[in-house]
């Protein structure tokens, strides 16, 4: 489908992941698409994409590297943007975010990447987006930093209590922007399937690479049905189309991929 549009629209960490599907859905509207991730050079599905569509671009950015970053907004100086989306984040393997054995260098690093990193991009991006014909700045939150959704088994502590501070910093970032117009949302995606989890069957052994990244316990969990995943394709679509109806006047500011509102 190309809505025939000529909006632009840059999503970060898009190389992988639910990034990489915001770049495929926006491609294939035909909308002048700023993919920006790490290491473009790597990025191989990035490439792909960017081979069938003239209008994928991909663009360095490292959202904890302020050089990186204002190399970027010199990179962008005086374009319009119509949809930020902050995507990029770090999850994290589970077993250094349990109480007792924390690694502090990586809770730190969850801060720098979660919490830091989107304001410190949409700061040097402002002015792109106020040139903009829609201005809307979208957030990647997580119902794991609802603190009223919180319930045992407590996992995860940096990525957590990182995607809580995002969730204060774009509380007070929406609050400001709204006399100038410019549209702000916190999106949880839902429970997305980046890794292949909906490829185990109930009784298969969990593959290593998929503990060291997601707790024991929540991967039995999803196998057993009690937590039900959706691929990036069903969270996108849904994602597309609560952003295309949102508007200044939208409420609640937390909600999940289907619009339905998020306890903070
Ligand atoms: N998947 C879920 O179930 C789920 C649930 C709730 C919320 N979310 C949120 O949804 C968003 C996307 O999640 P996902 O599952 O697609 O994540 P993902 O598969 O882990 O991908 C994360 C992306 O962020 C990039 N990234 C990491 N550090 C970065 C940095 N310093 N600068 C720029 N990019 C960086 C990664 O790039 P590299 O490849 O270079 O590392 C990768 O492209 C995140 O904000 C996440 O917290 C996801």
């Amino acid at each position: 489908m190309n809505d025939q549009t000529s909006k632009t629209v840059l999503v970060t960490g898009s190389n992988r992941g639910i990034g990489l599907e915001f770049i495929k859905q926006y491609g294939e509207r035909g909308w002048d698409v700023i993919a920006t991730c790490r290491n473009p050079d790597n990025a191989l599905k990035l490439k792909a994409i960017v081979k069938d569509h003239s209008n994928v671009r991909i663009v360095a950015a490292d959202i904890t590297d302020s050089a990186s970053i204002d190399q970027l907004s010199d990179q962008l100086d005086g374009e319009p943007i119509d949809v930020l989306i902050n995507n990029a984040a770090y999850l994290g393997p589970p077993e250094p975010q349990k109480f007792g054995q924390i690694d502090y260098e990586m809770f730190a690093r969850s801060f720098e990447v979660n919490a830091i990193g989107p304001i410190r991009i949409t700061e040097k991006l402002i002015e792109n987006i106020r040139l903009g014909e829609t201005k809307k700045i979208i957030f990647l939150g997580s119902a794991a930093g609802s603190i009223a959704q919180i319930a045992p088994p407590v996992t995860l502590y940096s990525y957590r209590a990182s995607k809580a501070a995002l969730h204060l910093a774009v509380h007070n970032f929406y609050h400001e922007m709204l006399s100038e117009n410019v549209i702000v949302s916190l999106i949880n995606p839902g429970l997305v399937d980046t890794r292949g989890f909906l490829e185990l069957k109930p009784d298969d052994p969990i593959p290593e690479e998929l503990s060291k990244i997601v707790p024991e316990t929540l991967i039995r969990m999803i196998q057993e049905g009690k937590i039900p995943m959706i691929t990036t394709y069903e969270s996108v679509i849904k994602m597309l189309s609560y952003i295309d109806e949102l508007t200044i006047d939208t409420e609640p500011l937390f909600v999940n991929c289907d619009g339905a509102p998020m306890p903070w």
